[in-house]
């Protein structure tokens, strides 16, 4: 497909459609890479209603990289519950602190610097990358829903013989040459918010309200639904 028309269209039906979440700017204002941070890390597998109501009270009492340092870890995991998986708060706050010592309290925009942060792995370096600092390029931002939704884009099946993380990689690729210099933070958001709410995983996918059905090879093959079942289903 032309990916620049197909980038432009996601772009153009984020701006009418998306979802309306606190972490969110406006579109095409970049966020701040620490409120960037704090909302990932929390909607690790975390329903995005239930962060919602976690979020503002957290950022509010610790509006900062150093601030949050600064917090008593205790005081850090009772915000979090109702979350779960303290983990992750252990290493959001330790991380804190490391970026107190090591960058001067800002969030490095640094791909190595990220990713040597306890609890940052690949995902969140790149979301943090594209949404925070507005940057391009190599940190595309892949989680579930993106590996869906670029899946059925190209038609890229379970098609086994190659082994999951082949698969992986080559949707990654295909996500990277996909994302648009501007505006890279919302375009990773648009597919987000195409794959929660339009190209979703169980029953139909919505194709009728979906902005890029026409370059759709899924759906052009007639395959959508079944490419999102993976590779296990019994053959009917
Ligand atoms: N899930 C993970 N990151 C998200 C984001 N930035 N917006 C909506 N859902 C998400």
């Amino acid at each position: 497909p032309d990916t620049g028309a197909l980038a432009a269209r996601l772009l153009a039906w984020y701006d009418r459609h998306r979802r309306h979440l606190p972490w969110r700017m406006p579109p095409g204002v970049r966020s701040d890479p620490y409120l960037v941070w704090v909302s990932e890390v929390m909607l690790q597998q975390v329903r995005v209603e239930t962060v919602a109501r976690y979020y503002g009270p957290f950022v509010e009492r610790w509006p900062t990289v150093g601030a949050l340092a600064a917090a008593p870890l205790e005081e850090v995991l009772r915000a979090w519950s109702g979350l779960g998986r303290y983990a992750r708060a252990h290493n959001l706050h330790a991380s804190a602190r490391l970026v107190v010592e090591r960058h001067g309290g800002r969030v490095p925009e640094d791909e190595a610097a990220l990713l040597a942060l306890p609890g940052v792995g690949p995902y969140t370096a790149a979301a943090i990358l594209a949404i925070g600092f507005g940057r391009g390029g190599s940190a595309v931002p892949v989680d579930g829903n993106i590996e869906r939704v670029v899946a059925r884009l190209f038609a890229l099946g379970w098609d086994t013989g190659s082994p999951a993380s082949r698969r992986r990689a080559e949707l990654r690729r295909l996500a990277a040459s996909l994302a648009p210099q501007a505006r890279p933070g919302d375009h990773a958001q648009a597919l987000m918010d195409l794959g929660a709410t339009i190209c979703i995983p169980n029953g139909r996918p919505r194709c009728g309200a979906c902005p890029v059905a026409d370059a759709c090879a899924a759906r052009a093959a007639g395959v959508a639904e079944t490419l999102a079942l993976g590779p296990k289903r019994a053959p009917k």
